[in-house]
């Protein structure tokens, strides 16, 4: 497939980038709704958004004008004075997500971060000899050097190690190695409720409350990471009232979603688990600025009215693929919740996906055979049945090289 870009875009990347990125060969230059242009005016159906970022689509009117009107009045004030949106966004998220207090970084792995040092920081306050954390296999919670120290594949932690020390993993949704390996020594268990990067796997209710119980039985913080998951996502605010409202974290980290493309990451925790983080302890430079608190704002307004159609819409996409899942035996497996859908194979997705963008189709393939869709939360049945129409166009192709291997090639 040929990208349809200036060729110098990428011939100056290739020339000044760290060669860290595997991108697909495609240069976007705008956006509106559900959709993205190439630099050609090539129209894609973006059912990807920004692995989960672009929430309300591209160029939403609203926030458009939020964005255009805080850039005139102010763009960022450091946190040594108050501006006007930090405080109402805390108490927005406070609302929606059952928890006390809130800190804003900028990223997922940065939320992280944070929840690390206050784990940390509970630990030591009750023995040196608190701070080991639990976490579980598969997960992954960001590319930092804490965040990658609680990340459970390999692929990402081996150029890095050693990492933080005191880590255990243990597969998802196994109650009896869970039991084995939480002990007084843990400080915290950290969970993904649905794992993304890890093939869109949601745990089990069971498990989480087992998570929970053992956490308050043996003073651990239990954190879960709602970053790919939450907010909105799910078709609840965060993906723990949607497993079992009764089950609350002592900490949540969001992110990707919550100001809909400006960075902004949260950790939103109960008073017993803020009591770790005094004054001075923790801090960001640009976390919680006017501009990303504001579209944050802005963004929950909008989600508060959201919510059912996202539950409706995930079912809808749901359906849809359970009858392409009918007819390409290759498909084996629908998993996810609201709008975060994974497609298991038993053939490698890569291509499939390459396809899909030379159809006008963004998705993309997570953990080798899973296709991961996380489009955005203004999707409509029109766009949702385009899309699926797009996949099966390249299912069928993927059919036909499965028979005859010389068929797929390009
Ligand atoms: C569950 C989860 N946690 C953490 C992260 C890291 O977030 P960021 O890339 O914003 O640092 C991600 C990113 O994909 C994620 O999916």
């Amino acid at each position: 497939m040929e990208p349809a870009i200036a060729p110098s875009v990428v011939d100056l990347e290739k020339q000044y980038l760290l060669q860290n990125y595997a991108r697909y060969p495609l240069v976007l230059h705008r956006g509106k709704g559900c959709y993205l242009y190439d630099a050609a005016g090539k129209r894609y159906l973006d059912l990807l958004a920004g692995i989960g970022v672009n929430a309300l689509g591209h160029a939403h009117p609203r926030l458009t004008r939020v964005i255009r009107e805080q850039a005139g009045l102010l763009l960022h004030v450091s946190n040594l004075y108050y501006h006007e949106y930090q405080g109402p966004l805390a108490g927005r998220i406070a609302k929606a997500s059952g928890l006390a207090r809130v800190f804003f970084s900028n990223s997922g792995a940065e939320s992280i971060e944070c929840a690390i040092k206050m784990v940390r920081s509970h630990g030591r306050k009750i023995s040196p000899d608190k701070h080991q954390i639990v976490s579980l296999e598969d997960s992954f919670h960001g590319r930092t050097c804490g965040a990658l120290s609680v990340t459970g594949q390999e692929k990402y932690r081996s150029d890095f190690e050693p990492l933080l020390t005191g880590v255990h993993f243990v597969p998802r949704n196994d109650i009896v190695a869970l039991e084995q390996v939480v002990n007084d020594h843990t400080a915290g268990i950290v969970l993904e409720l649905v794992q993304g990067e890890g093939g869109i796997h949601p745990l089990s209710a069971g498990f989480v409350r087992k998570a929970r119980e053992l956490a308050d039985r043996h003073n651990a913080l239990l954190i879960f990471d709602e970053i790919q998951c939450g907010v909105g996502r799910p078709g609840t605010y965060f993906s723990y009232q949607l497993l079992d409202p009764q089950v609350l974290p002592d900490i949540m980290v969001a992110a990707k979603p919550i100001a809909c493309g400006i960075p902004l990451g949260v950790i939103a925790a109960n008073e017993r688990a803020a009591e770790s983080i005094g004054s001075g302890m923790h801090g960001s430079t640009f976390g919680g600025g006017p501009l990303a608190c504001r579209v944050a704002l802005e963004f929950f307004d909008i989600l508060d009215t959201l919510l059912p159609q996202i539950t409706r819409m995930g079912a809808y996409f749901r359906n849809g693929l359970a009858e392409l899942a009918k007819r390409y035996s290759f498909i084996k497996e629908i998993r996810g919740v609201g709008l975060m859908i994974g497609v298991e194979l038993d053939i490698p997705g890569k291509q499939i996906v390459l396809d899909a963008i030379e159809q006008g189709l963004l998705i993309n393939c997570t953990h080798e055979t899973v296709l991961r869709m996380l489009p955005p939360y203004i999707v409509t049945e029109r766009e949702a049945d385009r899309g699926i129409t797009i996949l099966k166009r390249v299912l069928k192709k993927a059919k036909a090289a499965r028979v005859d291997p010389s068929a797929g090639s390009q």
